[in-house]
């Protein structure tokens, strides 16, 4: 049996990995370990999503918790070298671009294990951005190289990854999309906040550059506000949002704070809602796939497809330039199309490429 170690250890790794360790636990040729890092350890960012998912306990929880860059991964890194030395992997798969895809990457690298990178070559040239440092070193030390969408192949291509390592997959986030999608939409999350029947947008913020410096932060809020009052907005706030919106005592009457949300709430409300406003990477994608308009607050993307033939806009992060693409959508929403390979299907493609990369024969 071939032992694996798959890495999840901050909230959007959990619906990349759980549909592709399935797959791999439905092979007798392999043996793959879930390794959580503890990026993320409140229950709310990390256990439920575990049940929801139908993801396995994890073998070891590293447990690291909160810190700043450096010592969150060196602290994972730390942690996760002895596991290695201890399970004798023959590959570690990371997801994505946070903190533990790169530390772990790192440690298994120097190890001479083969480094597994899921969501390969995604760029967006703003190395402003933690995460972008995280995927131009992930894929720099990684073997095999799975991409979610083309512009992935060519970012990789451009930066001299030989082509043998590549493979295009399609979307693992999207997978577990579908899978749960039906289940989703029958939760009662909207009568319970009382907005059955209404029209609503959905609005998400978390990225450091944009709420951690109060002047841009109370700027976007101004654009929110405004625009929350043509359409209410529901607002599940991440750990950082809240605390800054506490410190500034923020509130609008047409924007409902609410916690942290499970998966299948979020998508419950994600697709009933007229439109979603978000600064994540991950949800430029569902909302492409579920044809949802998307404004994204942010400056660049690293996942262009999403615009290109998604519903996603770049909105920016001044009030201006939000309010303009917030008339834009109104006036001409997009209707968009769902980008090759995000089918559903991208765990199979991961598992046949992993398979090859092994030698072993594909169905
Ligand atoms: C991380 C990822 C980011 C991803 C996001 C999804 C990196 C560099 N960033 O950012 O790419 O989009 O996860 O949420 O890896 N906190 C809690 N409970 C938790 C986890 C965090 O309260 O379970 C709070 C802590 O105060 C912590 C802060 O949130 O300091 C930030 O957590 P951290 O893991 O450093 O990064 P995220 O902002 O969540």
């Amino acid at each position: 049996m071939i032992r694996l170690l798959c890495v999840a250890g901050a909230r959007p790794n959990f619906m990349k990995m759980a549909p592709l360790v399935r797959a791999l636990r439905s092979d007798p040729d392999f043996l793959p370990l879930l390794i959580h890092t503890g990026q993320h350890y409140d229950e709310q960012m990390s256990g439920r999503f575990f049940d929801e998912l139908g993801l396995p306990a994890p073998a070891r929880n590293l447990a690291v918790g909160s810190g700043s860059h450096a010592r969150q991964t060196a602290e994972i890194m730390t942690r996760f070298e002895p596991v290695v030395l201890e399970e004798k992997p023959r590959a570690v798969l990371v997801a994505g671009d946070v903190n533990s895809t790169l530390a772990c990457a790192l440690v298994a690298s120097k190890l001479q294990v083969p480094v597994v990178h899921v969501e390969a070559g995604l760029r967006s040239f703003d190395r402003g951005m933690p995460e972008e440092i995280n995927r131009i070193v992930t894929d720099a030390i990684s073997d095999l190289l799975l991409v979610s969408e083309e512009t992935g192949l060519a970012n990789l291509r451009n930066e001299g990854v030989p082509e043998e390592r590549v493979c295009f997959v399609g979307n693992l986030m999207i997978d577990s999309l579908f899978f749960h999608l039906e289940r989703a939409r029958q939760r009662d999350i909207l009568s319970r906040l009382g907005v059955e029947g209404e029209r609503y947008g959905l609005l998400t913020l978390h990225r450091p550059a944009n709420v951690d410096e109060p002047a841009r932060l109370m700027e976007m809020l101004g654009a929110l506000e405004m625009i929350s009052r043509e359409l209410p907005l529901l607002f599940p706030a991440h750990p950082r949002t809240r605390a800054r919106l506490d410190a500034l005592a923020w509130s609008a009457p047409g924007v409902r704070l609410l916690e942290p949300l499970g998966y299948l709430d979020f998508l419950c409300l994600m697709s009933r809602s007229a439109a979603v406003l978000t600064d994540s990477g991950g949800i430029q994608e569902e909302t492409t796939a579920l044809g949802i308009p998307c404004l994204t607050l942010r400056e660049n993307t690293e996942r262009p497809i999403t615009i290109d033939q998604g519903t996603n806009r770049l909105a920016g992060t001044s009030r201006q330039s939000i309010l303009e693409t917030w008339r834009e959508a109104s006036a001409r929403p997009k209707t968009g199309r769902v980008p090759p390979l995000w089918d559903g299907h991208a765990a199979e493609r991961c598992h046949a490429a992993l398979r090859r990369f092994y030698d072993l024969e594909t169905g």
